[in-house]
């Protein structure tokens, strides 16, 4: 097992990363997901404009801190940011300069293969995982020189892939014996085993962390993922021009043809332009296919302490 993994299983209570989410991961989810003991993360685009990204990441280490300090016996895990690699992101390297200042310790990198993100960041210590949702790009990835791969499979919230996952980790395993992450769907304590019995190392849970009241998502979004299962989400590049999962009772109350919608094949025209009502992510809900496990808003300390009863409880039966 690598040292990164090692490390980092030092660090949790149970081998989770909470996903970034776009408007959805702030301050209070990612030091109430840390100080419950498992991976916090936010994407620094949530923290707007850029002059609060230094406040958050501020808050967020003192807050930890401070809890760590008050419960020494406790496990608090490290935090992390997502960085969106890419020309049409022009925050993106003044972004990591913040972060690398304030010696954020894990980041998560999308798009383009992260290189200068590396060099950055490995000086100090810092750790860079890279999501990919095929062979072609987790090459790209290992070359830059990453310490993990987040495989990003179909089903899951966001961006998603549109490989089976059992396919994708059974392919880059064939090539990588390094830190694999597992990201799709994954929304109950034994699914988090399902993950490290496929060969991970960590599993990654995006979809079921919006529903908790440390969240910054609207109640109605909450409440829609309560309700919903598999056949409410929808896949399609319509409003992104990247294909994503998205809650297909969200798009039905913004107005929209769901027809027009369904039948996108690219962003495109049809796309919504950031100027338009309703927006993507604001109005437009993003979820994976994992909402059907999900039945209550929780305080997001006792979805942790779910989890982890969960996931014992599924290895105890297994190994019955
Ligand atoms: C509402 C929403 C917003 C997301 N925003 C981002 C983002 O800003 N950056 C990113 O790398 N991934 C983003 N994702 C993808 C997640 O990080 C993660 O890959 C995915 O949620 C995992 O699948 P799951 O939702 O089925 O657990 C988002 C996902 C959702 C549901």
């Amino acid at each position: 097992m690598s040292t990164v993994i090692q490390n980092l299983l030092a660090q949790t209570r149970i081998p989770v990363i909470a996903a970034p989410m776009f408007l959805v991961s702030g301050t209070d989810l990612v030091v109430g997901l840390c100080t419950s003991g498992v991976i916090g993360t936010f994407p620094t685009l949530n923290a707007r404009p850029q002059e609060e990204l230094p406040k958050w990441l501020e808050d967020i280490a003192s807050r930890l801190a401070a809890y760590q300090q008050a419960h020494p016996e406790a496990i608090v895990s490290p935090f992390g940011v997502n960085l969106i690699v890419h020309p049409s992101n022009p925050r993106w390297e003044g972004d990591l300069e913040i972060c690398a200042e304030h010696k954020v310790p894990l980041y998560i990198t999308s798009l383009h293969a992260p290189n200068k993100v590396v060099e950055r960041v490995h000086p100090y210590g810092g750790i860079v995982l890279h999501d990919v949702t095929n062979a072609k790009h987790a090459r790209k990835a290992i070359e830059a020189g990453v310490d993990g791969l987040i495989l990003v499979a179909s089903g899951a919230g966001g961006h998603a892939g549109t490989m089976n996952p059992i396919a994708l980790v059974n392919e880059i395993r064939s090539f990588y014996d390094g830190p694999i992450i597992l990201s799709g769907c994954i929304s109950h304590g034994k699914d988090v085993l399902a993950a490290l019995a496929l060969g991970c190392d960590f599993a990654y849970l995006g979809t079921r962390f919006i529903p908790v009241q440390e969240s910054m998502a609207p109640d109605a979004y909450q409440s829609m993922i309560i309700g919903a299962d598999a056949t409410d989400i929808i896949y399609t590049p319509y409003f992104t021009g990247v294909p994503g999962n998205y809650l297909k009772p969200s798009v039905i109350a913004a107005g929209l043809d769901l027809d027009e919608v369904m039948a996108a094949k690219t962003g495109g025209t049809v796309r919504l332009s950031k100027e338009t009502k309703p927006r993507a992510w604001k109005d437009i809900w993003g979820a994976g296919q994992g909402v059907g496990a999900i039945e209550k808003i929780l305080p997001v300390r006792e979805l942790v302490d779910q989890l982890i009863a969960e996931f014992d409880t599924a290895k105890k039966k297994l190994l019955a």
